[in-house]
């Protein structure tokens, strides 16, 4: 088991997890105020865009796999490396659906 660092961008919080936690439990742990519904990898309320190092979430099934190499899903993924995370940033796919009001939180069977 290895523990990594993990930096929130903007906010001056870290915390540590390691390989075999999910960032978003360590997050809830830690006090940190991630968001976070389902806990299954599926409505992306969770997400976090992956500024610096890699994690391994291959439960994430909301994300493409395009998006899954820029964007965590925190209650799925698992630390890699250290790791800075812009907490709240939604992949494209969804943030126009956002930005537009239509999202209606129905997730795509692809
Ligand atoms: S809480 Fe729904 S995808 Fe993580």
């Amino acid at each position: 088991m290895t523990s990594y660092t993990i930096e929130f961008v903007g906010t001056g919080e870290t915390i540590t997890c390691t390989d075999k936690e999910t960032i978003l439990s360590r997050c809830l742990e830690e006090g940190i105020a991630q968001e976070y519904s389902c806990r299954v990898g599926m409505c992306l309320a969770c997400s976090a865009e992956i500024v610096e190092g890699e994690v391994t979430q291959p439960a994430a099934r909301g994300l493409t796999e395009q998006e899954a190499e820029n964007y965590a899903l925190t209650c799925m993924a698992r630390p890699q490396s250290d790791l800075k995370l812009d907490r709240g940033k939604y992949p494209p796919s969804i943030e126009g659906d956002l930005a537009d009001g239509t999202n209606d939180g129905a997730v795509a069977d692809d």
